[in-house]
């Protein structure tokens, strides 16, 4: 039975060769950031209020003006689409069945078209900015072609965390059979099948890319540290504000100085993130970056909580400190390689009902009665 986040991991392990879970639970270095961003969770208690009509709880807001039936956004992750066939237009449609937001990343295996074609909910595309801006140029001009409401630049990538265990394992797009993992790969025929039926199982945004075609089993780092652009600055921050028509959001924000030079720039939205502790290593948990961005931004940008989301009470807890949202990454990752479609549903189902529970149970029934009262101020984390 599937009644948690950790029941879907569960899941999704017994369901994924070795090497493709692995590159989700990836971490960086040693992995203190990605198992900071769950345990600082429980440092923050709440303060419940007793007899309140809870009789109606309403978890939706709006974020960059539109509304969303759930605070819960799927974030940008690469290589979705290894999870399961067309992974990423399947979580799409899930984020729309459920009136959500679907982030898709540069590194996806769905194209910018093909994601923009399957999905009937407001789609934002993550950007990545190239040493060749005329690859960056053309990312954008797709997005804004297929109808992408906003554009998310992700600034914790100036070059790849270290990823021991991708390392290890020899993680390569396309995943290749070698002879420490085929046993493993024939353990998991099913995963083999199904996959048989992907249109392809690499970067599919740049297919026909010069460094794509040279060969075809490229390790990702040395991929992304080759294409990536490794001088890009606020500059670079100016030049997309004036060339994407739309909102603009910052992803990996994790100190109040960028996120007033954010703000001061007339960027939409910050995304607290220390890339679900996959970049730097040793960067405070997310949730304990989240207080002093809100307070430095001052209501002049949304700001989104991203990492160590499990709970619905993870969620009311980052809502009480002051986020509009929050973003998940692997919990819905889980979902798409257990169940596909309905199990990225499955994910965000989870959450928002444990979110409506936990509402109830404080004594605040709607999200906007959350505020940093709900929580308790003797609880061993500054706040
Ligand atoms: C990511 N993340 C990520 N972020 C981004 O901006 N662009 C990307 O291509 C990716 N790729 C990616 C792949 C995988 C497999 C994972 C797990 C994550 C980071 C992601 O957007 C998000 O910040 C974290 O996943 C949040 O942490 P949780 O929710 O996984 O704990």
């Amino acid at each position: 039975m599937t009644v948690s986040i950790e029941d879907l991991r569960q899941r999704a392990q017994r369901r994924l060769p070795r090497t493709v879970f692995d590159y989700i639970e990836g971490f960086s270095d040693d992995g203190y950031t990605v198992t900071a961003n769950r345990q600082s969770f429980d440092r923050y208690l709440f303060r419940s209020r007793a007899l309140v009509d809870v009789s109606a709880i309403d978890h939706s807001t709006t974020l960059l003006g539109e509304p969303l039936a759930t605070p819960i956004v799927l974030a940008p992750t690469g290589l979705a689409g290894l999870l399961a066939p067309r992974g990423e237009e399947l979580a799409a449609k899930a984020a729309a069945s459920r009136g959500t937001v679907f982030t898709l990343s540069t590194m996806s295996i769905g194209t910018i078209e093909e994601v923009a074609a399957a999905a009937s909910t407001p789609l934002w595309f993550q950007l990545y900015i190239w040493k060749d801006r005329s690859v960056t140029q053309s990312l954008l001009d797709r997005a804004k072609a297929a109808g992408y409401r906003a554009l998310c630049l992700t600034v914790d990538v100036p070059v790849m965390g270290n990823r021991e265990q991708d390392r290890r394992n020899g993680f390569t797009v396309p995943p290749r059979i070698h002879f420490a993992n085929v046993l493993d790969v024939l353990r998991h025929l099913g995963w083999v099948l199904r996959m048989s039926s992907s249109p392809r199982a690499t970067f599919g945004n740049f297919v026909g890319h010069p460094a794509l075609t040279r060969t075809d089993a490229v390790g990702v780092a040395r991929f992304t540290n080759h294409q990536f652009d490794t001088s890009v600055t606020w500059k670079d921050v100016e030049w997309l504000r004036s060339h994407w028509p739309g909102p603009l959001v910052i992803k990996g924000i994790t100190n109040p100085e960028d996120a007033r030079r954010a703000v001061s720039l007339g960027v939409e939205a910050l995304i607290v993130s220390n890339h679900g502790g996959r970049q730097l290593d040793f960067l405070p948990a997310a949730i304990d970056l989240l207080p002093e961005v809100v307070d430095a931004v001052e209501g002049r940008a949304e700001v989104i909580l991203d990492g160590g989301i499990r709970r619905g009470s993870d969620i009311a807890k980052a809502i009480a400190m002051g986020a509009r949202a929050c973003m998940v990454g692997r919990p819905f990752l889980y979902g798409l390689a257990a169940d596909g479609q309905a199990g990225v549903e499955l994910a965000l189902d989870l959450l928002t009902s444990e979110l409506d529970r936990t509402l109830a149970l404080l004594g605040r029934p709607r999200l906007s009665d959350l505020d940093r009262t709900a929580l308790r101020v003797d609880a061993p984390a500054s706040l």
